[in-house]
């Protein structure tokens, strides 16, 4: 065993070399184009044998660069400082450069390996965004510094205290979220809401018309017209015709419309009509941030918060432990297995004021199944769904590494949300009712809080997409940007600007607004359509899951509605799911899709249904207070 280990590494290495040597001597091009192949004699003497070998210590080689770079970001990740930031960037532009090293001579290793040049193309992209290879080394790091200087300008920021005069300037960025959360006193709310905006404003504009020229300038070495484009491309498929995004929203807008006006009234309960109308838009500072997204910051006084009965034994686990593994048994039980024990003790699950930012999220190491998970865990309800999506993606990152390297992703980001979440879905349910018994009323909070999350986020997410594509088109011109954000989402979403724009012209003529910055507080990648899509697509999933089951039938859908469904135990879909995480990023997502839907159509109707008792509840509600329904 040793001895062949041994034999293995030494012709690895050697190949390792040879393949350095391959990478930094100029392509072989000939006057044909690049499928010629200028060395007959090797491609005759290679056999096949020895290609797999060549392919397979290729990908040794990049499993160990993706594994540096991987480490390098999770270090800064949980443990931001100086020193940690500059090894992130570094590995940043080093896995950048190995990249394009691989890309630009595929030709030469097409030889060398004896194989055709299209053969190998697709094995040595492993980056998930291949269109970044057409940028060069200085381009590549002007886009990494704009978006880090988008993300320190606007989480970086201090002001003043609320009616302190005397008070050194010091609230942070995240105080002022807290409070954005937590206050009750409008007038409070406003003057952070526009302290953040005037701080932030006119920088995060300037980088952000640079950031966008660059990413519309990679679109046209990727051959589209702009950014636009580039990115909708994997959501056109070729033989389904154009997303129709705008029938999808309007579809939707009826639930949104109701739930919209619900949430108006308890606001104007809140903070008194003379803040909020009885039928005008919601002034966007009172909806629990800076941006007015995501609601579920209003939950904790909008939906009646039921006592936990806690079982009266005390834990003798942590938080995180005992969701672990409660998370981990509902996977076993759909027949998923257990994930690595390592990701148990590789994770970080504290936030001892290190990490680089809030999200929680999981990583694929690419070492031998290390995978890790970074959660600041608080031992909230959210935290338990939290942790049931943090470990589907650890099995999603297990079930692909059959796959070659270059295929050992994660498949489109709206599928895997998508994905991710129908599974913990039933969790969610079962979980609520669990803690708070099961009655009418505990069912429709159940619903209430799932649609802030799900269903407030779309009018928002496709506001922000419809200007964006305008931005990135040049619809409008830059000093127009603010004003159309305002009317895209009074349109879509039904929210204004707290600051009227003439008084405040009055008052500070040098103030330029650019309140789309506040949607890049959090995550820099620019289209929202993952967010418009995601959640379309996990209740698409959750009611595709749920009838192979047998758990739900539409046709019964009235006396048990697909909130019910229950997937624990069901080990049918753990075996669809496995096949699905299996291929990693190799089929293209709207294969996956169709092996679990049984089509390629992202259709509406599944969230619809889920949320149709809902939505009939809110109609009775809304009717009884007389309520205008939306706004104007
Ligand atoms: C954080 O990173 C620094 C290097 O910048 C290192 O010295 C320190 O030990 C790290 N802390 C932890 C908890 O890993
Ligand atoms: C307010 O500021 C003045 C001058 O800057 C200082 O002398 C005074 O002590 C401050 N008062 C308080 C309450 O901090």
């Amino acid at each position: 065993m040793f001895s062949f280990r041994l034999t293995f590494f030494v012709h690895c290495y050697y190949y390792n070399v040879f393949l350095y040597y391959h990478l930094f001597v100029p392509a072989v091009r000939s006057s044909d184009g690049p499928r010629k192949r200028t060395n007959e004699k090797m491609v005759g003497t290679a056999t096949r044998h020895l290609d797999e070998f060549k392919i397979n210590c290729l990908h040794q080689f990049t499993k160990k660069e993706l594994n540096e770079h991987a480490v390098a970001q999770w270090n800064y990740q949980v443990n931001k400082t100086e020193a940690t930031e500059h090894e992130a960037m570094r590995s940043s532009i080093r896995l950048f450069i190995y990249q394009k090293l691989l890309v630009t001579s595929a030709e030469n290793m097409s030889v060398a390996f004896g194989m055709s040049y299209e053969d190998l193309l697709p094995l040595v992209y492993f980056v998930h965004d291949r269109g970044i290879c057409q940028l060069n080394t200085d381009e590549y790091k002007t886009t990494l510094m704009l978006k880090r200087k988008l993300k320190t300008t606007i989480n970086e920021l201090t002001v003043c205290e609320y009616r302190k005069t005397n008070h050194p300037c010091d609230v942070t960025a995240d105080e002022i979220n807290v409070i954005m959360a937590s206050s009750s006193d409008a007038i409070e709310l406003k003057y952070y809401w526009k302290a953040w905006h005037n701080h932030t404003s006119y920088d995060v504009k300037n980088i952000y018309m640079n950031y966008i020229e660059m990413l519309n300038y990679m679109a046209r070495l990727n051959r589209f017209s702009n950014e636009v484009d580039y990115y909708m491309e994997p959501y056109n498929s070729h033989n389904q015709g154009q997303l129709n995004a705008d029938q999808m929203y309007e579809g939707i807008r009826p639930l949104y419309l109701h739930l919209y006006t619900h949430v108006r009234k308890i606001l104007r309960e809140k903070f008194g009509t003379a803040t909020v109308s009885a039928n005008g838009p919601i002034p966007v500072h009172l909806l629990g941030s800076v941006l007015g997204q995501p609601w579920t910051k209003l939950i904790p006084f909008m939906v009646q918060e039921f006592v936990v009965h806690e079982s009266g034994k005390t834990h003798s686990m942590t938080p995180a432990k005992r969701l672990f593994d409660q998370a981990n048994r509902f996977f076993v039980s759909i027949g998923m297995g257990c994930v690595p024990k390592s990701v148990w003790s590789h994770s970080v699950w504290k936030d001892n004021k290190h990490f680089s930012n809030r999200q929680p999220s999981s990583w694929d190491l690419y070492a031998n199944n290390d995978f890790r998970i970074k959660m600041d865990v608080k031992d909230t309800v959210e935290d338990v769904y939290t942790m049931h999506k943090q470990l589907g993606l650890v099995h999603y990152f297990a079930a692909y590494k059959n796959q070659p390297i270059a295929y050992q992703h994660t498949s489109n980001p709206a599928f895997v949300y998508g994905v991710i979440n129908a599974l913990t879905l039933s969790v969610r349910y079962q979980d609520f009712i669990g803690r708070y018994n099961d009655s009418a009323s505990s069912r429709s909070a159940y619903l209430l809080r799932l649609a802030m999350e799900k269903v407030a986020v779309l009018p928002f997410a496709y506001a922000a997409d419809v200007w964006h594509s305008e931005a990135c088109t040049s619809s409008f011109a830059p000093k127009r940007m603010n004003d159309h954000w305002w009317s895209k989402r009074l349109k879509y979403e039904g929210v204004v600007s707290p600051i009227s724009k003439d008084m405040d012209k009055c008052m500070n003529p040098n103030y330029k607004p650019f309140d789309p910055s506040a949607a890049y507080a959090e995550v820099i990648e620019l289209p929202h359509i993952k967010d418009f899509l995601g959640p379309i697509i996990e209740f698409q999933v959750f009611k595709a899951l749920c009838t192979i089951c047998g758990e739900y039938k539409s046709k019964h859908a009235k006396t048990k509605h697909l909130y019910e469904c229950n997937l624990r135990g069901y080990k049918k879909v753990g075996k669809i799911i496995k096949s699905v995480m299996a291929s990693g990023s190799s089929v293209e997502w709207k294969f996956l899709f169709e092996t679990i839907v049984g089509h390629r159509r992202v259709e509406i109707e599944p969230l619809l249904e889920y949320f149709q008792p809902l939505h009939n509840h809110l109609l009775k509600t809304n009717q009884e207070t007389n309520e205008h329904i939306g706004w104007k």
